[in-house]
């Protein structure tokens, strides 16, 4: 795949450019104002994939947004790769805390991208690693080193549920058969350490709402004599760690399975720097289940934690009320073997069972998803072990993924195919942040890398039952 490099130097420019025009397109997937956008980003990548040399390029309708495919099949006799990505995104807000438009990309040096950084909303989670892999096809059309079949699927709806594709997943299982689904919308170490995630976890996803009395009232006049929910909900919250930052819901960790101490001995052996990591997030000191590292505490061990809380008033000024109800969305992130139903109904079992009698509450889910954990002995792993070596100079080092994309475990059960998640970004990219960043280098290091996997899996399948 050396004979790809020039090729990427020569249109570095143009790979730029194509990704900040994608960038430019809001195509937040969660705000209805902006469907048409996330339309128009499908079109896009469906337009460039045909121009790579993709066929039977469609933008797939769905009861949402749509889905692109695009495949080239050379011989049925090579293995396939699905490749796996989105093109929405997150919403940017708060806005006041970008120091550029979301959707005007920039390029900016940092300490930690010397070459530069796109800024961007999309720009690591996950336009840009998408992208890499359209060019990374485009490279290997043109120079007829397109070692394995491909088929592209790339949705509009993974940072809200991915809904509709599991749908079209199974609907689609004839047109989707491959052998192995690449993805590349997880991170690594640093750029010095690579990494491969071996794993991602589960989510459970829930909404409570705690109602104290049928409305709002004067705190001066009621406060005091009727509880107020909002402090109900912060004891009934604040209860669900324990001293030792356990969860309590009864049953929780039941079904985790635990991880040897061998395999936590590996684990401790990536580089992980606890003053960095507090000077970066601006904190004294980490928190966390006791007896596990930070690491550990993101990757192999489930947690629950608060994303969005809100009762009373929080317009401008100042406003005297004790309010009728206090809300919040409650996540927790699951490891094998948890299961995401499951949890979500021990969650809510103890949520009403905690609710004090001055208040009603009620609990709902919204999204979830099943952990995964993907084969590190398997001919397409090793092949992207090779891959990054070939491009990284080093082996990368396994790691578990502390976040979700529900997803892959879908691709299991439907399609019974494993995935690599063979992410470039990095944990400190500002991934549903403000300043969101992709590295130039990261961005054309996954180009690079892309072929040698293609390539190193059709050499190592060569011979096997693939
Ligand atoms: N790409 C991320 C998941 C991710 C990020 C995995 C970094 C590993 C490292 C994905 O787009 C995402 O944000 N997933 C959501 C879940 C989804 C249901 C909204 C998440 O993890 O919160
Ligand atoms: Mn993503
Ligand atoms: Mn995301």
């Amino acid at each position: 795949m050396e004979a790809l490099k020039p090729y990427l130097e020569t249109n570095k420019e143009r790979f730029l450019e194509e990704l900040l025009e994608l960038l430019r397109i809001p195509s937040i997937s969660a705000d209805s104002k902006y469907n048409g956008d996330v339309r128009k980003a499908a079109e896009f990548v469906a337009e460039k994939l045909k121009a790579a040399g993709a066929d039977k390029v469609e933008v797939c309708e769905t009861a949402g947004h749509p889905i692109v495919y695009g495949e080239k099949i050379l011989d049925p006799s090579k293995p396939t790769v699905l490749v796996y990505g989105h093109y929405d995104v997150q919403p940017p807000d708060p806005l006041d805390l970008w120091h550029s438009p979301p959707f005007e990309p920039v390029i900016k040096k940092t300490e930690e991208h010397p070459e530069g950084a796109i800024y961007a909303r999309g720009a690591c989670d996950d336009k840009g690693q998408m992208y890499m892999h359209i060019k990374a096809f485009e490279m290997m059309m043109q120079h007829n080193r397109l070692d394995c079949n491909v088929k592209f699927m790339l949705e509009g709806e993974e940072e809200v549920g991915s809904n509709n594709l599991g749908t079209f997943v199974t609907q689609n299982k004839e047109r989707l058969q491959a052998d192995v689904v690449l993805i590349s919308d997880t991170s690594m170490i640093g750029n010095d350490t690579p990494s491969l995630e071996t794993g991602l976890r589960g989510l459970a996803y829930m909404e409570v709402e705690v109602q104290g009395p049928n409305r709002d009232l004067h705190s001066g006049v009621y406060g005091g004599a009727v509880a107020n929910p909002a402090t109900i909900l912060a004891q009934m919250i604040a209860s669900m760690h324990d001293e030792n930052n356990h969860i309590t819901i009864p049953g929780f960790y039941d079904d985790v399975l635990n991880v040897t101490d061998e395999e936590r001995a590996e684990m401790a052996k990536a580089t992980f720097d606890l003053n960095h990591y507090k000077k970066d997030l601006g904190v004294t000191e980490v928190w966390g289940e006791k007896g596990y590292s930070s690491l550990e505490r993101t990757s192999i061990r489930p947690t629950l934690e608060v994303n969005g809380i809100w009762s009373g008033y929080i317009g401008e000024g100042a406003k005297t009320v004790l309010p009728a109800k206090a809300n919040a969305r409650i996540s927790m992130r699951l490891v094998p073997n948890q299961n995401s139903v499951k949890i979500a109904d021990l969650f809510k079992a103890h949520f009403e069972s905690i609710a004090p009698p001055y208040v009603k509450v009620k609990v709902s889910s919204h999204h979830g998803g099943e952990p995964v954990v993907t084969p590190t002995d398997s001919i397409p792993f090793k092949a992207a072990v090779k891959a990054i070596e070939a491009t990284y100079g080093k082996s990368p080092i396994p790691t578990r993924g502390g976040g979700s994309i529900p997803i892959v475990a879908l691709f299991e059960k439907e399609l019974g195919l494993k995935s690599i998640l063979m992410g470039f970004g990095l944990d400190s990219d500002n991934l549903h942040s403000p300043n969101e960043k992709y590295g130039l280098f990261n961005y054309y290091k996954g180009i690079e890398t892309i072929p040698y996997f293609y390539q190193y899996l059709a050499e190592l399948s060569n011979g096997s039952a693939h």
